[in-house]
């Protein structure tokens, strides 16, 4: 396993892959901009990422594809056709919404996504062959496709986790904040007038302070997607825009008004005493 680590730290540090990865995610990044695109591909409304839900499709089906090409015998090919078919309309959605977040990515991140995509899209093409053959009638080609396939499709997976667990690809990054429970003082009142905003610290955890009609709203200023700077985002009608990836958070309770976020923003109350404004996690 260590082979494959080091070989996944190859892959980040090979800038040469930038000079197709830039071109072709600005492209992608173009295509899903459209808000319900956007929220569809990256799992908004479902509270989670889809890639990662939907991955389980075709690696499930095409894993039962090569157990039954293996052991099922004479009887089994029927349904490993099926699971091989199967594996190819899944894949297709799987391969959109992996597009999407994968044009969130930048440098190291990006250049591995460029090869898990590679190595998918191998895969993708081997078992539409697969599938071609069995139906010519040349079943022991088209297995050995789908086992060359299967190859394809496990070197993927590796690298998706790789962007998953090592690079922190997609995965909420408000996870490991502390959000003080009790009221913590962090600015003095007369530091934030009406239509500004400041960045704060309560306990240690970065804090979007604004000021809007009079009331005192507060967000946590790290973008949950992939932790852009909220502070440095566009404040307009009650919401605040990530400067990333355009990620919208209604400043009120921190709801996801645009995804690609799919968590929403830690939120607090505010009140003010002695001078001070204070804030807690809103419960
Ligand atoms: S970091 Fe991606 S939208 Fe904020």
């Amino acid at each position: 396993m260590a082979v494959l680590h080091q070989f996944a730290r190859r892959l980040e540090r090979l800038g040469a892959l930038d000079s197709v990865a830039a071109p072709v995610a600005r492209a992608v990044g173009r295509v899903v901009r459209p808000r319900p695109v956007r929220n569809l591909l990256s799992g908004t409304n479902l509270g989670h990422p889809l890639h990662p839900v939907l991955t389980d499709l075709p690696i499930g089906a095409w894993t039962m594809s090569v157990l039954l090409d293996t052991v099922g015998g004479r009887s089994a090919e029927p349904a490993a056709d099926l699971l091989v078919a199967a594996g190819i309309a899944t894949a297709v959605p799987t391969a959109a919404t992996g597009l999407n977040d994968w044009s969130d990515t930048y440098g190291e991140a990006r250049r591995v996504g460029l090869v898990h995509a590679g190595a998918n899209v191998t895969a993708l093409t081997l078992y539409v062959a697969s599938l071609l053959a069995r139906r010519a009638g040349n079943r022991r080609f088209g297995k050995a496709l789908g086992m060359v396939g299967f190859g394809a499709l496990l070197a993927g997976g590796y690298l998706g986790g790789h962007l998953a667990y090592v690079k922190a690809v997609n995965v909420n990054h408000t996870a490991f904040e502390d959000h003080p429970a009790e009221w913590t003082p962090v600015i003095a009142d007369s530091e934030l007038r009406e239509g500004e905003h400041r960045r704060v610290l309560a306990a240690d955890t970065p804090v979007l302070l604004c000021r809007e009609a009079g009331d005192v709203l507060a967000l946590g200023s790290t973008c949950s997607h992939m932790g852009g700077p909220l502070d440095e985002g566009k404040i307009d009608d009650g919401c605040v825009t990530c400067p990333w990836h355009g990620s919208t958070f209604a400043l009120a309770d921190g709801h996801i008004v645009r995804g690609p976020a799919t968590t929403p923003q830690p939120s607090y109350e505010t009140r003010v005493r002695d001078g001070q404004i204070e804030v807690r996690a809103r419960q």
